[in-house]
This record gives C-alpha cells, sequence and structure tokens, in this order.
C-alpha cells in the first residue's frame, strides 16, 4: 500500500454550553509515499484539529486514521503513543525540544521512544545533515532560532519516520533556515516518507505536490490543486 497517511471521514465536534463548533464535517485524504502535500485554508478552517486527529494527539468524534497500515484512532493512548513514536515524526512551530537534554540527547531520547531500528550513527548522520552538528552538545535555551528549528527536525527525522506532519514549519524562520527544512522535507519524501504540512505560506503550497485547501471544516473541492 503506498497510501502512508490515511484519514477517512474525520469528523469533530467542540461544543460549549449551547454552542457547537463543527470543525471537522467529513474531512477525507491519503499522502501516498514520495509525497509532499500542503494543508491549506483561513484561520478557524480547521487545519490544528485535522492534524491534531492526524498525529493521535486528539481522537476524532467520527472516522479514522491510518498510518502507515495501522489503525491510529480508537486506540488506548499508550497505543496511540508508540505509534506515534515510531511511525510519526512532528514538526512544530515551538519546539519539540527537552529543555534539560543537549541536541544529541533530544535525539536519542526520539530514538528510544521509537522503534528502536535507528541507531548512533544515524543519529550522528541525521545531525551533520539538518546542519546541528556543531552544536550537538547544547542546550535548546542556548540556540538560535535557526538552530532550534533544525534539532527540530532532528528530533522530528530521529527514527526515520515513514509520515512526517509540519505545523507552519517555516512560520518564524528566516528564509534561508526556512528553505533548508522545506529541502530536508522533500529529501524525505523523496527517501519514500508521507508529508504534510500545514501552512499559510503561498509558497510552501506552490512547492508541495498537492494542495488541499480546508474550508468550514471541509475540504474545498475547488481548492484542490496539483502544483506544477
Ligand atoms: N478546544 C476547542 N474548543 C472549542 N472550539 C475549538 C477548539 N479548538 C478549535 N476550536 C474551533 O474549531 C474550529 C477550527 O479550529 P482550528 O482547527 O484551530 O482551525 P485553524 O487551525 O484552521 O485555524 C474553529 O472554529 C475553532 O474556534
Ligand atoms: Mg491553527
Amino acid at each position: 500500500m503506498s497510501e502512508l497517511l490515511q484519514a477517512d471521514s474525520l469528523y469533530r465536534f467542540y461544543h460549549a454550553g449551547d454552542d457547537e463548533t463543527l470543525a471537522l464535517q467529513g474531512v477525507s485524504l491519503a499522502v501516498a509515499a514520495g509525497e509532499v502535500v500542503a494543508v491549506t485554508g483561513p484561520s478557524g478552517s480547521g487545519k490544528s484539529t485535522l492534524l491534531a486527529c492526524l498525529a493521535g494527539l486528539d481522537e476524532p468524534d467520527g472516522g479514522m486514521v491510518t498510518l502507515d497500515g495501522e489503525r491510529l484512532s480508537r486506540r488506548p493512548e499508550a497505543q496511540r503513543a508508540a505509534l506515534r513514536a515510531g511511525k510519526l515524526g512532528m514538526l512544530y512551530q515551538h519546539s519539540n525540544l527537552v529543555g534539560h537534554l543537549s541536541v544529541a540527547a533530544n535525539v536519542a531520547l526520539a530514538q528510544r521512544l521509537g522503534d528502536g531500528e535507528t541507531g548512533e550513527s544515524w543519529r550522528a548522520t541525521l545531525l551533520e545533515h539538518c546542519g546541528i552538528a556543531a552544536r550537538s552538545a547544547a542546550r535548546p535555551s542556548q540556540l538560535s532560532g535557526g538552530e532550534l528549528a533544525r534539532a527540530g527536525l532532528a528530533v522530528a527525522l530521529a527514527n526515520d519516520p515513514p509520515v512526517l506532519l509540519a505545523d507552519e514549519p517555516t512560520g518564524e524562520l528566516d528564509e534561508v533556515t526556512a528553505q533548508r527544512v522545506l529541502a530536508l522535507l522533500r529529501e524525505r519524501a523523496d527517501a519514500g516518507a508521507a508529508v504534510l504540512i500545514v501552512t499559510h505560506n503561498p509558497e510552501v503550497a506552490v512547492g508541495a505536490d498537492r494542495e488541499i485547501r480546508l474550508l468550514d471544516g471541509r475540504v474545498d473541492p475547488t481548492g484542490q490543486q496539483a502544483s506544477s
């Protein structure tokens, strides 16, 4: 199966008093190995909710998420966490690093939490590749914004995951670092990963293979385009 990430009819409702927000109203999507997909849409259209459901950090009220052939939805949190650790790399706008550990120790920790198939030499290569090897002994508080982003990418790639999810990965980055992060995500796709990027940045969307536009919790049928 080449669809590494699949969402089938995801629904998510939020209730506050008498108010009901229909954050996701039947969102289906699939990202295949080798593909980079951008998810765009106005503020409030459901992007963050979708990402949380795809990562198994939130449980949809209906529908199902499948990760590398395994169902992620409707499982105990411990099982979801184990699947996530081994199969999913997540890149947040804000740091995914543990504050009191060095960069290298953060990557090692992510490796231990994962399926344990990548080892020390993968770690060294990864730190080199992300351009953070020279700062691998530093703690997050000692890093610049660009360095933090590259260290965060190394953590996301610690287990060479088949699926990568990124939330506004270029949001607060300078142009050079943003390009580097995007190039590394593309490289993982070329190596066979499925990459999904939530973004407001039109340049990022244009650089993706495909754009999925959300509107009011639904996939906008007129907004689905293949980028050239
Ligand atoms: N925890 C929550 N409680 C209530 N409503 C929420 C919650 N999270 C999101 N929403 C609502 O769900 C809708 C989708 O939000 P969100 O997924 O954050 O959109 P986006 O990321 O595209 O801006 C919005 O109307 C938002 O106000
Ligand atoms: Mg959001």
